[in-house]
């Protein structure tokens, strides 16, 4: 094949003391400092890390990936203090989410004041920056000295990765190095928050729930297409489909039977079925050809965690023609978690009537 690169594995982990003495740390971050571009964990999901400040790093970020390169980049930092060297100014609301939940799962957007690649952000006038909470992540950065752009690592499109295999899955050959630092926590990307504006808005769900953002800052909005896409029609808007396995996917709403009755209807098409379930329901339905088990649906928190591994297995193994998901309640991470869902659903979404209950 051409252009395959060997891309290194460094191995680190994420509890000893003197990771930023790492021999592996350092060599990533010599990689970053070169321009080249690396994987390492974070809280959420791996990103790709790249330097900010270079036009050239960004450009093989979005090559490695495909991805379109109007779709803006976050920046990584390892410090709060470090966010005022990349933007006009912070206020008051910047300062209270920053005090709150740095390090942490909460990526917010400023009005950047031109020290970054313009093509980190895709030419806006504004720029997303976070400080993730993992020790690995915030080492790598450290020990480049560089803010760091870095999106999911995975192929534009697919799940984001979880594990440093499903990194390898997508990126082997494509990028300098992979920093395995083990499983992320959180499972689900970071929540973006708009605060440029009178009050902060959601533009992604995520790690950091509206309830949480709420008890710091008062109310807060959510960017009205979010909402929409509840209400879209069945009929998929491909640029709605995202973090989506091979196979079609539909979400299902409502009764066990309910979701029984789209196994066996599938079945009579002489469809092949794979159904994505939380643990309660494993035995509950048949006529499946897979299963992949999500979560307990008395945690949401697991079945955020577990839900782009699950959604990324449906691609290898026995393939199925169509897949089945339960839809899960909206509280709390349940939002983000509903988001990638849809999402990934391409907005199919089989809703019970009520009569039929
Ligand atoms: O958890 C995360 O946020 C992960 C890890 C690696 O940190 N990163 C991540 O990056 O999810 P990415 O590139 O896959 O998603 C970035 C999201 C996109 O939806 C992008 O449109 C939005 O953030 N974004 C970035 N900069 C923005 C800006 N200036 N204004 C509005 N949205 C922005
Ligand atoms: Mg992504």
């Amino acid at each position: 094949m051409t252009n395959q690169r060997n891309t290194f594995i460094w191995t680190v982990e994420k509890d000893v003391d003197n990771l930023a003495e790492s021999h592996h740390i350092q060599e990533a971050a010599e990689r970053l400092i070169q321009n080249e571009v690396v994987a390492f964990p974070t809280e959420t999901v791996y990103g790709l890390g790249g330097n900010a400040q270079s036009d050239k790093a960004i450009d093989r970020i979005f090559q490695a990936k495909g991805r379109p390169s109007d779709n803006p980049l976050i920046v990584h930092i390892a410090k709060r203090d470090d966010v005022k060297r990349y933007v006009e100014k912070t206020n008051e609301l910047g300062e209270k989410l920053i005090n709150a939940f740095w390090p942490g799962p909460l990526t917010l957007v400023f009005r950047h004041n031109g020290r970054l690649s313009t093509k980190v952000t895709a030419g806006l006038d504004t720029v997303g920056i976070r400080m993730p909470d993992h020790p690995v992540a915030l080492a790598v950065i450290e020990a480049s000295g560089l803010p760091i752009a870095a999106p999911s690592a995975n192929t534009s499109g697919r799940p984001s990765p979880t594990t440093a295999v499903h990194v390898q899955e997508d990126l082997r050959g494509k990028i300098a190095g992979i920093v395995d630092g083990g499983a992320t926590g959180v499972g689900l990307e970071s929540t973006v928050v708009d605060c440029t504006g009178e009050e902060p808005m959601i533009l992604r769900p995520g790690g950091i729930t509206k309830e949480q953002l709420e008890a710091v800052v008062g109310k807060v909005a959510v960017d009205p297409s979010l909402a929409e896409e509840k209400e879209a029609p069945r009929s998929p808007g491909m640029k709605y489909t995202h973090y989506a396995p091979k196979a079609e996917m539909t979400l299902v709403d409502g009764s066990d039977r309910f979701f029984q009755e789209q196994i066996d209807e599938a079945n009579r098409k002489g469809l092949n079925v794979g159904i994505l379930v939380p643990v309660e329901k494993s035995e509950t339905f048949s006529g499946m050809r897979r299963k992949e088990i999500c979560g307990t649906e008395s945690d949401i928190s697991t079945v955020a965690r577990e839900l782009y591994g699950a959604l990324r297995s449906f691609d290898s193994g026995e393939a199925v023609d169509v897949i089945f998901a339960r839809t899960v309640g909206e509280a709390a991470l349940g939002q983000a978690v509903m988001n990638r869902l849809r999402k990934a659903a391409g907005n199919r979404v089989l809703t019970e009537n009520e009569l039929q209950k």
